[in-house]
């Protein structure tokens, strides 16, 4: 049953401290969500009016509206029809019983990127690489170098398969402040990245008895190829420009769905908040798993980073990250935050699949996280990213005006959608004839277009392209367009 509140609300979740170097909307935002999740403002309950909320906290009115937007957009939070804001009645709080983690001590890996090209490449689009460049070299040696020096030997033996303790700590403690993730390292895994988080995964869940696995149209097809190798049918739910349908899921007959809820791949779309409801609503009503791919939320541009689905439905969600976009594909580390009933399978499928991630790199990671320099090196390249997609924007918007630009919300793809008549495969292979690597969004589909070609886009990926090299390509596109 919600309480109303006659006043600004408790005490507890209202301190904000003008003397840390946090910024106050920071402080309240977290202090609303930790309050939901905890169950301390339970769903339904009211929260106070921004006005009065602003004059009690002693802030402007504008912080307390950004901060219930911001939780809004997260789902946390409802507003219907101009009443009052309310707690979300999905934002239940985390089942927060950490389970012992056992004493106990072969990664599969994703098919090959689909691509058209096989010869050289002069600037390449190819979506989900990040600044190979900027991979901060000099710190991560110095945090291997200590790693190897101050491990004690039992280190060198097989390890835990959930992973190194110290990691799933710093990485929890890491995802919760950052991620608003309810991640609690006693339900942590260690993995080799997305790709075998998500083999893992679907392995505990086939084991679960699911057969159907929803996947977003467009998506990731290595996500589908992967489900279909390990037996699953796969069903296709379109995604539109507020995410996946979720009305659609809930005929569709899945147990499971693949999700990219931050930040959709290919299409950059963020999942609405009435959708996060509901799809949490339908995961609980269905007894489903919702797989979040939270693969590059660190890096957005026009708001504050939109808190993980796991925080909402903790056991429901799986969520997998990894360190592939923040610092690099080749160090092939991620972490699984598992619905606590799936933990122990999901560590055992570890066990079977490599005995665990690599000891000294696990190290090295937490050893970054905690000396604050992976948050120090994500600061220094949200601006180089920034700049990328600026020249994107600005060079399309000169040289191919007619191009509409979208996705660029967060991380370093956008879609770009050709003008009507232009031939998706034809620009494709026309610029790499010009040593200009693109990639068409028909390699995402899966769906029938339901009696309507798709319109002509591109995936276009700036992560790994300095701005010169991005205005150099997309100068080569606009040529190709010209012509078309
Ligand atoms: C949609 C999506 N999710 C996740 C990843 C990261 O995969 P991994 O962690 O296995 O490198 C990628 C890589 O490009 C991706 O495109």
């Amino acid at each position: 049953m919600s309480i109303e509140w006659t006043g600004s609300g408790p005490e507890l979740l209202l301190r904000v401290d003008r003397n840390r170097p946090e910024p106050l909307r920071v402080q309240l935002e977290r202090a609303l969500r930790e309050s939901i999740r905890a169950g301390r403002l339970a769903a339904g309950e009211r929260l106070p009016s921004s006005r009065v909320l602003a004059r009690d906290l002693g802030v402007s009115r504008g912080l307390v509206t950004e901060c219930y937007a911001q939780l809004q957009a997260e789902g946390y939070l409802v507003t219907r029809g101009g009443s009052a804001t309310r707690v979300a009645a999905e934002a239940r709080p985390p089942v927060a019983e950490p389970q012992p983690v056992p004493a106990v001590p072969s990664s599969l890996s994703l098919p090959p990127e689909s691509t058209a090209f096989t010869g050289p490449v002069r600037i390449d689009f190819r979506p989900g690489v990040p600044d190979l460049s900027s991979f901060p070299r000099e710190r991560w040696s110095r945090a291997l170098r200590r790693a190897c020096r101050d491990a004690p030997g039992d280190l060198l033996g097989y390890g835990d398969p959930y992973g190194d303790p110290v990691l799933r700590d710093v990485l929890a403690a890491y995802l919760r402040r950052v991620r608003a993730a309810a991640a609690d390292p006693s339900h942590t895994v260690v993995c080799a990245g997305y790709a075998q988080g998500l083999q893992l995964v679907l392995r505990v869940l086939a084991g679960e008895g699911v057969r159907v696995v929803a996947v977003e149209d467009p998506g990731d097809p290595d996500c589908r190829a992967v489900a279909t190798a390990l037996g699953f049918d796969l069903v296709a739910v379109p995604v539109d420009e507020r995410g996946i349908d979720v009305g659609t899921l809930a005929t569709s007959g899945a147990r499971a769905v693949l999700l990219t809820p931050a930040h959709q791949s290919p299409t950059g779309v963020v999942l609405a908040p009435d959708r996060r409801q509901a799809l949490i609503a339908w995961a609980v009503a269905r007894d489903a798993t919702i797989v979040e791919d939270d693969y590059d939320a660190e890096f957005r541009y026009d708001r504050e980073p939109v808190g993980a689905l796991q925080g909402l439905a903790p056991d429901r969600v799986a969520l997998i990250g990894s360190v592939s976009k923040s610092l690099a594909p080749a160090l092939r580390l991620g972490w699984i935050l598992c619905p606590p009933r799936l933990s122990a399978d999901v560590a055992d499928q570890k066990r079977f699949a490599d005995r665990g991630s690599p000891a000294f790199d696990q190290l090295a990671l937490a050893d970054l996280l905690s000396s604050g320099q992976y948050d120090r090196h994500l600061r220094h390249m949200r601006p180089r990213y920034a700049a990328r997609r600026a020249a994107l924007v600005e060079v399309l918007g000169r040289h191919a005006p007619e191009v509409e630009l979208r996705g660029l919300a967060a991380g370093f793809h956008a879609v770009a959608q050709l003008p009507p008549g232009a031939d998706e495969r034809a620009v494709v292979e026309a610029a790499r004839r010009r040593s200009v690597g693109l990639y068409g969004m028909s390699g995402y589909l899966l769906g029938p277009p339901e009696g309507r070609p798709s319109p002509a886009r591109l995936v276009l990926g700036f992560g790994n392209l300095t701005s010169d090299a991005v205005s150099d390509g997309i100068a080569t596109v606009a040529d190709l367009l010209r012509g078309c």
